[in-house]
């Protein structure tokens, strides 16, 4: 029998059905030389603590030798594990043991294992309208219907979800990230924070509390977490934003039933993520004196180019109403929103496409509706920007603007 010649390898029906990563077709485009991208999500590399990671690499091959080139239990390695249910057990002030520990290859890993073991097809997961894109793709491969809530200033809006479980949604998972949110910029407020814990209890789902942004605060830490006062949750951490993702190092913290599954899914993913990373990840995250400046220096790296870019919008974009990020690496901004009279809103996407000619490139709204439309708005990162870039990056986003505001609108690029 002939192939098809539009699947000559008869992809399987789930794989024909994921669509690639927006985003990541996007940068293709915003990676071009001369581009001042604000499209990216990668942390700034000028932050990477380069040198530390090679004195830790020699230093776990000097101590462990074979051992830590060898295969680890699944859950992760001993001092890994330790260390992160030190750091969890003073972010919720309470006891945490290894077992509630499982160490993962980055916490997009984790949003898999989770949609594996605790998704039916068709089940209905509720996530954060607009909504980090990794989280939504990997709940849908596990076949999640997701309900997508929306996300103000002070994060999920706990109100909106409640209503929509007193009408009768039965969700079995809540998927929020709740401090600088990805794409928002949003940290959920503590009073809203009980409130999903206390719907949690009472509707019978799990909270998963996805915190790579956390410690990327710039005037002061934020609320406790979820997982603070309730044991639904299943909280994801990471090295990627707090170290460097290409260790690919990151851990979930929870119920020890839900992880001893996520342990066994895991097994058949990858094996366990890799030794020698989980040591080098283990020995910076003891090292309190090194993370604590390690940390101080990152959070002014961001705070500096946050500040820029807010500066830069309100020079170029002055019509444009923009919420200084308190923390992270983004910022959300209703460009397209009209500013004159008579003048219809401007898609994001169109300016992301009158944006790439004039050199700047950001993510449209549209990458990260799961329900709601946000056209008009788009994600701006500021995180590998250098300072005095800022005013230059806005100026052309201006222009891209000004352009769609007197010209056709082009034809968009990338699928969004
Ligand atoms: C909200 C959110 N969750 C998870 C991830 C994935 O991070 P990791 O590198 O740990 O897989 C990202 C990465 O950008 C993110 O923004």
């Amino acid at each position: 029998m002939r192939a098809d010649s539009t699947d000559p390898y008869r992809l399987s029906e789930r794989a024909r059905r994921a669509r690639s990563s927006v985003i990541r077709d996007l940068l293709a485009h915003a990676e071009r030389p001369g581009v001042l991208s604000l499209a990216g999500g990668l942390p700034a590399p000028d932050a990477f603590p380069v040198e530390r990671v090679g004195a830790e690499v020699a230093a776990v091959l000097a101590e462990l030798g074979p051992t830590a080139l060898q295969y680890c239990r699944t859950e992760g390695v001993d001092p890994l594990r330790a260390v992160v249910a030190q750091r969890t057990a003073q972010a919720w002030d309470r006891a945490v043991g290894v077992e509630e520990v499982l160490v993962t290859s980055g916490s997009q890993q984790g949003l898999d294992l989770v949609g594996r073991i605790l998704v039916d097809p068709g089940d209905v997961v509720v996530i954060d309208d607009p909504g980090y894109l990794g989280a939504v793709m990997a709940l849908r491969a596990h076949d999640a219907r997701l309900v997508g809530v929306p996300v103000d200033a002070d994060g999920l809006r706990t109100d909106v979800l409640e209503d929509r479980l007193r009408a009768g949604l039965r969700p079995r998972l809540c998927y929020t990230n709740p401090n600088f949110q990805n794409p928002t910029g949003a940290v959920m407020a503590p009073d809203r924070r009980t409130h999903l814990a206390a719907l949690a209890e009472r509707y019978d789902f799990l909270v998963v509390e996805d915190d790579p942004y956390g410690d990327l605060w710039f005037d002061g830490p934020p609320p406790a977490p979820i997982a603070a006062v309730s044991d639904r949750v299943v909280a994801l951490g990471t090295g990627s934003k707090l170290l460097a993702p290409g260790l690919r190092v990151a851990w979930a913290v929870g119920p020890p039933a839900v992880l001893a599954a996520m342990a066994v899914a895991k097994q058949s993913v990858d094996l366990q993520s890799g030794t020698l990373a989980q040591h080098v990840v283990a020995r910076l995250l003891a090292d309190r004196g090194f993370l604590a400046g390690h940390l101080e220096r990152l959070r002014a790296t961001y705070r500096d180019r946050a500040h820029a870019l807010v500066a830069g919008l309100t020079t170029h974009l002055p019509d444009v109403d923009v919420a200084a990020p308190r923390g992270g690496m983004f910022l959300w901004a209703p460009v397209g929103q009209p500013t004159h009279p008579g003048q219809g809103p401007i898609d994001s996407a169109d300016l992301l496409a009158a944006g790439l000619p004039l050199g700047v490139a950001v993510v449209p709204g549209s990458a990260f509706a799961v329900d709601r439309p946000a056209d008009s708005w788009a994600r701006l990162s500021f995180a590998t920007v250098a300072v005095a870039d800022f005013p230059e990056a806005a100026r052309r986003l201006a222009a891209a603007r000004a352009a769609l505001t007197t010209a056709p609108a082009p034809a968009h690029v990338s699928p969004v």
